[in-house]
């Protein structure tokens, strides 16, 4: 199986065991559970949440809230990359207003099947979901005032197409506004892979240096990386105990390490 047809069946599978009105995630908890998952719950506060279908809510699977952090006025055309079922794109399209308009882009039709049925729920218009992949973006040059994703650049094997296909929609002064998973300094390569395969990254995480790096190869400006969430080995004790992983002996490695961060870029003018 390719990778990305891996991440299309688990996606596809979260999707169904939402509208099943389960969890979205494997064994892990949704946005409105506050208790257990340390990577998906507690991202949106209750002014954001509660203005939104609880499905939408109950669908989030994003490790951070670019729309919390991103700077989105009035009239933005905005795309998010990988939209799931679709909480960043309602999120966005109340910011924007209705002469504004939300994009979300995902390729795993269950997952557009319920985003859309959550844009019904919410009665939001200015809202379009698009099936495609985020490494060939299906929206014209220069189109979009702002990209947002969240935790979905980490699932992609190129990451660099995906960089320069956001760089390409963008309007020049366009804003790239993304919550993913980085890696900071040195990682043996075991204890690496076993902690990404905890966050669900399947691709692997990007140090963060090497997101600067690739930004700024795309033609970005103004790059900055802010840590958001950085998760603790204990979290990941029992995923990795399950995997045969000496904890105590990892530990050192691992602390602080691993985090959910907001990127930002621009589009030089
Ligand atoms: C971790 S979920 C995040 C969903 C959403 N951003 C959120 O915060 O709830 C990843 C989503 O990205 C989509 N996805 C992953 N790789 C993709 C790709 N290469 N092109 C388009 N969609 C992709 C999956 O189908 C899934 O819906």
């Amino acid at each position: 199986m390719e990778l990305k047809d891996v991440v299309k069946e688990k996606y596809g599978q979260a999707a169904l065991r939402i509208n099943a009105g389960g969890s979205s995630c494997c064994g892990a908890a949704s946005a409105l559970d506050g208790c257990c998952d340390p990577i998906t719950s507690n991202l949106y506060d209750a002014a954001q949440t509660g203005a939104l279908p609880e499905e939408a809510v109950l669908a989030s699977l994003g490790c951070g809230n670019p729309t919390a952090l991103a700077r989105l006025n009035p009239g933005e055309t905005v795309l998010d990359l990988g939209s799931g079922g679709g909480i960043d794109v309602l999120l966005s399209a109340r910011r924007v207003g209705p002469l504004g308009k939300a994009w979300g882009l995902d390729m795993t039709d269950e997952m557009l099947a319920l985003a859309r049925e959550n844009q019904r729920k919410a009665g939001v218009e200015n809202v379009e979901f698009l099936k495609g992949e985020i490494e060939r973006i299906p929206l014209p040059d220069n189109s979009v005032d702002v990209v947002i994703s969240n935790c979905v650049i980490n699932l992609s094997a190129d990451k660099d197409r995906v960089l320069s296909e956001a760089f390409r929609v963008l309007k020049p002064g366009g804003r790239f506004a993304v919550s993913d998973v980085v890696t900071r300094g040195a990682v043996p390569d075991d204890v690496r892979q076993n902690m990404l395969l905890w966050v669900g990254c399947i691709a692997g995480a990007l140090d963060d240096y090497q997101y600067v790096a690739k930004l700024a190869n795309a033609g970005f400006d103004a790059i900055d990386i802010e840590p958001t969430r950085v998760y603790n080995i204990e979290d990941a004790r029992t995923f990795l105990t399950g995997q045969g992983v000496d904890v105590d002996a990892i530990a050192p490695q691992v602390e602080g390490k691993f985090m959910s961060a907001f990127i930002r870029a621009v589009k030089p003018a």
